[in-house]
């Protein structure tokens, strides 16, 4: 194998001819999925085993080894040049989709790692590289996002595994009947020699385009919460019970859910969502007994995150007691904000010149991997510019020549790489 450092012409050109692929991928991968008529693929469902199946010859025919890890993490290897203690850098994003997804959300970032490995053509490098397609990100299926990337790096405790899904399924007993039909998958584990961590992803919002920029460099991930509520008033019926008398349940978390919204609009950066509602028993002549929904809230400040939970939760207790009903809330997640490694940042933005692109450095309002390895290796994300800002919608996009852009960005953070751990030994871990 050749070890000639190729020139940014050459770069430019493998970058375009990437692009492409990669979009065909993205467009083959979006069919693999869980419901007719919508893209939506979740942790360890049939749609998820489908794009492994699809990917893995993609991954073989670059050179590389891939698997699948205990929690269906797909892991892909592509050696070093220096052998197998070498330093290892991580490229991934995830593979699940929300409900209806677009196709780039997830699988570019994978692909990305692909891409790039590909574009070294056969060429080697002095550490080698980890492409990961994460299992679960969005926590489409049991509400819970980041599985994948958690398991990684720490054991997943035993308070989430009971988590269920719709049909009753907990994330453990997903997980063993995953491991009865892969019996010789390993337990995940972040490799020894994995010294830092790069995902590309598209920017999920509009900045990029009004700036007229196709990359961004992403420096910090805002602070999220989710929570469940579940609002107890008492059915009834829609005829016969005067409106004095109702203890209604919709209606009640109809009124907090404009409440929410202002108590968000009131904040600078504060965004909250109530994404999911169902109201029991669900009859169109029957009052409203049960309502359960969700929210979640996010800022780039841990403080104003958690802040704007406890007033949200506080006026949901408060329109309750004044209709006389009872509301369940709990906060089942949070996930601090996160700054993203200076070094990394630095070669992110040191590769994107050498491209002849400009870029700005970001916060990120979407949650990603990189929030939760960001943790244990020097990490870095670079954003692809998103038309209109649309995602978690089928109508998301990306542009091929920014796809071009971020590749040809990537060989370059490759050799900035090697050049890192030259100089500074392999040990970037924070
Ligand atoms: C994932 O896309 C999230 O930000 O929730
Ligand atoms: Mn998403
Ligand atoms: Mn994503």
């Amino acid at each position: 194998m050749s070890t000639v450092v190729t020139t940014d012409t050459v770069r430019a050109a493998i970058a375009r001819d990437g692009a492409g692929t990669l979009l065909a991928r993205c467009g083959a991968l979006a069919k693999c999925t869980d419901k007719s008529g919508e893209l939506l693929r979740t942790f360890l469902s049939p749609a998820m085993e489908q794009v492994h199946q699809r990917m893995r010859p993609w991954f073989e025919a670059a050179g590389m080894t891939v698997g699948a890890d205990r929690v269906g993490n797909l892991r892909a290897i592509y050696p070093s040049i220096s052998g197998d203690d070498s330093p290892r850098l991580l490229i991934a994003s995830h593979l699940d989709t929300v409900p209806n997804a677009g196709a780039y959300d997830g699988v570019l970032g994978v692909l990305m790692g692909l891409a790039l490995v590909e574009g070294l053509g056969g060429r080697q490098l002095p550490y080698s590289i980890e492409v990961i397609g994460f299992s679960d990100e969005e926590g489409t299926r049991f509400g819970l996002p980041f599985i994948g990337s958690r398991a990684l790096v720490s054991r997943l405790d035993e308070a989430l595994l009971k988590n269920k899904d719709a049909s009753g399924t907990t994330i453990s007993e997903a997980l063993r009947d995953y491991g009865a039909v892969h019996p010789d998958s390993p337990e995940p584990s972040l490799a020894p020699s994995a010294s830092a961590y790069l995902e590309f992803h598209i920017e999920q919002g509009p900045v990029l385009e009004s700036k007229g920029l196709a990359l961004g460099i992403v420096e910090s991930l805002a602070s999220q919460s989710r929570c469940h509520l579940a609002f107890y008033g008492f059915a009834g019926h829609a005829g016969t019970t005067p409106m004095i008398l109702r203890r209604d349940a919709l209606a009640a978390a109809a009124e907090w859910m404009t409440r929410v919204e202002m108590i968000a609009s009131d904040v600078e950066g504060l965004v909250a969502t109530v994404g999911q509602i169902s109201a029991e028993p669900g009859g169109v002549n029957v009052i409203p007994g049960v309502v359960r929904c969700s929210l979640d809230v996010r800022h780039a400040e841990d403080a104003a995150c958690s802040a704007a939970v406890k007033a949200i939760l506080n006026e949901a207790r408060a329109i309750v007691a004044r209709r006389g009903i009872t509301v369940e809330a709990e906060e089942y997640h949070t996930q601090p904000a996160v700054h993203l490694d200076p070094t990394m940042i630095a070669i992110a933005e040191t590769s994107v010149r050498q491209t002849g692109y400009t870029s700005m450095r970001m916060t990120s309002g979407a949650g990603h991997d990189a929030m939760v390895i960001a943790r244990h290796l020097p990490s870095a994300m670079i954003f692809l510019r998103n038309p209109g800002g649309i995602s978690h919608h089928p109508d998301e996009s990306v542009l091929e020549t920014d796809v071009a852009a971020a590749i040809h960005a990537g060989l370059c953070f490759l050799d900035e790489f090697a050049l890192l751990l030259r100089k500074k030994g392999s040990d970037l871990r924070v």
